[in-house]
């Protein structure tokens, strides 16, 4: 599937970028393609497309001014709907709004980012229950490019094989490599999956888990959020909690924005947060270097394209899932060698 060409995904949230990078002005984004600039008025941020309807210079130049961007150019000011109000080379002092306009996005603030909905979104902002239960502090760990496809990450972060491997220098331990057993509680707007999976308990560990063994285990409460955000509760036996979101945020067809913080149940005199980011750092290394090497054009229609395991079940849920999807809205999955958008499904004739 190319992201890019699913106009379905367009209808969904994602995190773009974390609020405080909007603080001295204007920046750009690339979300499924679509350039876009972001910007905060009155403390709500706002995203509009990032092209100026006079010469095409990126608004994202420009500068935030009385709840107005100004485009850097010539000047020309913008509400925050999109609309021209100023144009200070006219005879009008004040502003004047006028039929003049860039496309406008949804975008709102949560948990410290700016989200941003292309088109009329199918489902709500994600809301987390950590923060509702209280107890729990949040630590922004990430935030950077990778090369590789959404899916592939969100594949990743369900797939109890790839512990003991990718892992096997950080906390996987070698000695359980069959993976563990799960359970998977559908949702409409994606899948909880649940599964006890036994770990080692490096040094580091030790320290940020309270926890003396070198091993233990993590019982784990995984939530997928269709298409490209997973939330990851993980619950040690000795009460402690350390629960991951990751939105893998799709940029183009080959590249993604990595937001990634976590909720935890202890202080940061207990734990502090530098050194749990630097072991959460060191296990995204590790699934960055692996993931990077895979296909961007993961199929959602698998018939001969990639082989599977059983414990690969809950990403061909995932695959199944974003194909009905695609279905419900009429769309067809489109490939790198498929058919593009618009046109109808190559089928394949024998010849004598
Ligand atoms: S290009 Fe933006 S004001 Fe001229
Ligand atoms: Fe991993």
């Amino acid at each position: 599937m190319l992201v890019c060409e699913q106009p379905v995904l367009r209808r969904f949230w994602y995190p773009v970028m974390p609020l405080a990078m909007l603080a001295d002005g204007p920046k750009p984004f690339r979300l499924l393609g679509e350039d876009i600039v972001l910007w905060m008025a009155e403390n709500a941020p706002v995203a509009l497309a990032d092209r100026c309807c006079h010469r095409t210079a990126k608004l994202s130049k420009g500068y935030c001014e009385r709840n107005r961007l100004v485009c850097g150019y010539h000047g020309w000011a913008y509400d925050p709907t999109g609309r021209v109000v100023r144009i200070p080379q006219s005879a009008a002092a004040e502003d004047r709004p006028t039929r003049m306009t860039v496309p406008w996005f949804r975008a709102a603030a949560r948990y410290g980012y700016a989200w941003v909905a292309l088109d009329e979104p199918l489902a709500d902002l994600p809301a987390f229950e950590e923060p509702e239960e209280g107890g729990f502090r949040q630590i922004d760990q990430f935030y950077e490019v990778w090369g590789c496809a959404g899916l592939r990450v969100m594949e990743n972060s369900f797939d109890n094989a790839h512990f003991s491997f990718v892992h096997r220098e950080s906390f996987g331990d070698q000695g359980h490599p069959a993976p563990a057993k799960l359970e998977i509680e559908n949702r409409a707007d994606g899948f909880l999956m649940l599964s006890s999976v036994p770990v080692r308990n490096p040094e580091i560990q030790k320290h940020l888990l309270h926890m003396d063994s070198d091993h233990t285990v993590r019982h784990m409460r995984a939530r997928w959020y269709m298409p490209f955000l997973r939330k990851l509760r993980i619950n040690y036996p000795n009460g402690m909690v350390h629960s991951i979101v990751t939105a893998v945020t799709p940029i183009d067809d080959r590249s993604s924005q990595i937001v990634q913080f976590c909720f935890r149940n202890d202080t940061e005199a207990e734990a502090k947060a530098a050194d749990v980011i630097a072991f959460d750092r060191q296990v995204t290394l590790e699934d960055q270097g692996i993931l990077e090497s895979t296909d961007y054009d993961v199929p959602l229609d698998q018939t001969g394209a990639e082989l599977n395991m059983a414990s690969d079940r809950p990403g061909i849920l995932m695959r199944r899932m974003l194909r009905e999807l695609l279905e419900k809205h009429g769309e067809i999955e489109i490939r790198r060698d498929g058919p593009r958008r618009g046109e109808p499904p190559v089928r394949l004739t024998s010849v004598r």
